[in-house]
């Protein structure tokens, strides 16, 4: 029998990840990263980027719920951020909603022509800037103006080969609720994505507790076992989670 075949592996730089993940997220993978708010989305996504700039991975994020001046303002409280990475190029933030005035994409509901200009213009903005890593804040927003379910699977699929093909590692926000069940807006979204990265909040002895857990990752023998997850000033930490005491999602 041939020897299994090893995937090129793109190192979250979070190490938790990594170790859970045989070395990182297999490179052009699609990512959904899941969650409700304040789990800690947006900053492993961040931590992501700023790591692969450091390595010399070229890091886009398009931001669509927040300004990314406010991003990198809140950003600037961790000490693992490097100002000087944006300064050089190798970490670019990029306001979706500019990019929609700009393309006249103006209306709340996209048009199929519509979904078509967007995806063309992230796909030269990632070969342009020849990015290898990408972050979407969130997927939950852009699906918003798309509606239509058959239209949602069309916009990741076509989305998620232009990554590939551009050998470009993406992690795509699905904002959800607090109770468990589908990890996005529509439920197709989870369906396409080659992984799934859910995060959510737990009480134990009175506190609350940020919990990670890949459900997903097409090309892995990953561990699916929960992990406390830390946000600290050097970036994102994990442990394993001991279900000790109350427990409970919020
Ligand atoms: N400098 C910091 N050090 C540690 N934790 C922080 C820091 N800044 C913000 N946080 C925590 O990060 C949380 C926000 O996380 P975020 O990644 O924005 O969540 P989400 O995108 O899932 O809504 C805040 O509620 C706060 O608890
Ligand atoms: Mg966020």
């Amino acid at each position: 029998m041939a020897p299994a075949t090893v995937l090129a592996r793109c190192a979250t730089g979070i190490e938790g990840l990594d170790n859970i993940l045989e070395g990182g997220i297999p490179r052009g993978n699609m990512v959904l990263v899941a969650g409700s708010v304040g789990t800690g989305k947006t900053t492993l996504c961040l931590e992501f980027l700023v790591r692969g700039a450091e390595r010399g991975e070229r890091s886009l994020f398009l931001s669509v719920t927040e300004a990314s001046s406010k991003l990198i303002q809140n950003l600037s409280t961790f000490e693992f951020f490097r100002r000087d990475l944006i300064d050089q190029g190798s970490l670019v933030f990029v306001d979706l909603p500019v990019l929609y005035d700009r393309l006249g994409l103006g209306h709340e509901e996209l048009t199929p022509e519509e979904i078509g200009i967007l995806i063309r213009t992230i796909r030269d903005l990632v070969r342009s800037l020849g990015a290898k890593r990408l972050v979407l804040d969130s997927l939950t927003s852009v699906c918003y103006r798309i509606r239509r379910d058959e239209q949602i699977r069309d916009f990741m699929l076509r989305l998620g080969q232009e990554l590939n093909e551009a050998g470009c590692t993406s992690l795509l926000v699905s904002e959800i609720g607090p109770t468990p069940g589908r990890y996005s807006l529509h439920g197709v979204e989870e369906a396409i994505v080659d992984g799934v990265i859910l995060l959510w909040n737990t009480r134990r002895m009175g506190d609350i507790l940020r919990v990670v857990q890949i459900v997903k990752m097409r090309g892995t023998a990953h561990s699916r076992a929960q992990y406390v997850l830390e946000l600290t000033p050097i970036g994102i930490l994990m442990a394993p989670h001991l279900k000790g005491g109350r427990e409970g999602g919020t």
